[in-house]
């Protein structure tokens, strides 16, 4: 399928593994030309090198932390205009939420909350003048199912989902479009992280807790990043425009609800 988004130029946050770099994959293979970020310069470019013998489309790569303003920066001085914008940043740790303390409450909301409306302020009436735009939020299935010890995590990027509801609603008109995308269990370093730290605290071997976390999702296996990049890039497609406002759970059916 075309999505009709060749030439376009898209910044794509925390995107030198996992999820955010299947999306930088999957809009660069639409034909986009691409800033990816990661705070590790060597993982970033070996992840620009990967995609550009991949897709052959023009891969910028920035390294900077997408939380600082410097970071921030960075990532518009590369591309100041840009028709797409995928929102991710590292989750907090998994933590009972009794041993939270204020700032550690604080950097979780900066880091799953403000961040990425910050980055929208930037983008977003560029975005409305040229009457198109894109933009897609990682956050996450916890959203909707909490997980124990992701408490944080949860409520920042719950705490993202509404503010977003009505800046959605206010830039729709402009074909301008924002949506989530909703991951359950994929297979990327963040799952072998928290699966460490689940088998350490069940007395589980890692291999024992990834099976019982697995055999909570109907699918009977982790998710792919590929294919959570390939949704995201529809999201992005020029086909998607009265798609705004939107949660789109990609979880192998873990979450019960019918609606
Ligand atoms: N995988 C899952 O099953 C799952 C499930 C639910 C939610 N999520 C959420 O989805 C998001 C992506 O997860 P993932 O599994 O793809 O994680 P991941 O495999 O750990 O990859 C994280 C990526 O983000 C970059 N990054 C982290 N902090 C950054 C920062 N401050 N500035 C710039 N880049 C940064 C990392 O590079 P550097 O370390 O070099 O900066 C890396 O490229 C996270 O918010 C995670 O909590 C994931």
């Amino acid at each position: 399928m075309d999505l009709g988004i060749a030439g376009r130029k898209a910044i794509v946050c925390a995107s030198s593994r996992g999820l955010g770099y299947a999306c930088a994959k999957a809009l660069a293979e639409a034909g986009c030309e691409v800033v990816i970020n990661g705070r590790n310069p060597e993982q970033l470019a070996a992840a620009a090198a990967e995609l550009r013998k991949a897709t052959g489309a023009k891969i910028i790569p920035v390294t900077a932390d997408v939380a600082s303003p410097d970071g921030q920066k960075a990532l518009f001085d590369a591309c100041s205009k840009p028709d797409i914008l995928v929102n991710n940043n590292a989750g907090p740790p998994p933590r009972d939420f009794r041993d939270l303390d204020r700032q550690k409450m604080i950097d979780g909301v900066i880091a799953n909350m403000i961040v990425a409306v910050e980055l929208i302020q930037k983008a977003i009436d560029p975005m409305i003048a040229k009457k198109f735009g894109r933009i897609v939020n990682i956050t996450s299935g916890s959203v909707k199912m909490p997980l124990a010890g992701l408490d944080l995590s949860s409520g920042a990027r719950a705490g993202l989902t509404a503010f977003l509801a009505g800046v959605a609603r206010s830039v729709a008109a402009a074909n301008v479009t924002i949506n989530f995308v909703l991951p359950g269990v994929f297979a990327t370093d963040r799952l072998r992280s928290y699966i460490e730290t689940t088998a350490k605290k069940k007395g589980l071997s890692a291999d024992a807790a990834l099976a019982e976390r697995v055999a909570t999702v109907p699918a009977k296996r982790v998710g792919q990043p590929d294919e959570f990049g390939a949704t995201c890039a529809f999201l992005c497609s020029a086909q998607a425009g009265y798609i705004t406002g939107q949660n789109i759970l990609i979880d192998g059916g873990a979450f019960p609800g019918a609606f």
